[in-house]
């Protein structure tokens, strides 16, 4: 098979990282790492895509001290109540809330409703996990 080589810059300190976590996977090398990291994101981004049923999570941090930010989340979860199953808040210190959100649908649906929650301007983590539940959901 062909291959190509191509060259990636990075700090050395992200190299580093990298290596070490490589390490522990027992990699034999950075290419063989790198075509891994590739592939699992390809495939997850296929995956995204599609409209295949899920369940899954959306986690975000923000401060509830922005007034404008906590009506347009929650204004937002009222319009994606279909999808969103199940809401958990958690007041993290004296600004911070952490939120996770149970949520239901076609992944590609899911993926929009996390993508525009964890874009909010004020959001200041965010993350989705999706798994497939298998049969179509009735
Ligand atoms: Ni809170």
């Amino acid at each position: 098979m062909k291959t190509v080589r191509f060259g990636v810059s990075m700090s050395p300190k992200l190299l580093q990282r990298f290596d070490e976590s490589i390490a522990k996977k027992s990699y034999a090398n950075r290419s063989e790492a790198i075509r891994d990291l590739i592939r699992e994101s390809l495939v997850e981004i296929e995956w995204e895509n599609s409209d295949e049923e899920v369940v899954g999570t959306i986690t975000i941090i923000y401060s509830h001290t922005t007034r404008e930010l906590v009506d347009k989340l929650t204004d937002f979860q009222h319009q994606a109540h279909q999808a969103i199953i199940s809401t958990l808040h958690v007041h993290l210190d004296e600004h911070n809330c952490l939120e996770v959100m149970v949520v239901r649908g076609k992944s590609n649906f899911i993926r929009e409703i996390a993508e525009r929650l964890i874009s909010t301007k004020g959001v200041k983590h965010g993350k989705l996990t999706m798994t497939s539940i298998g049969d179509k959901l009735a």
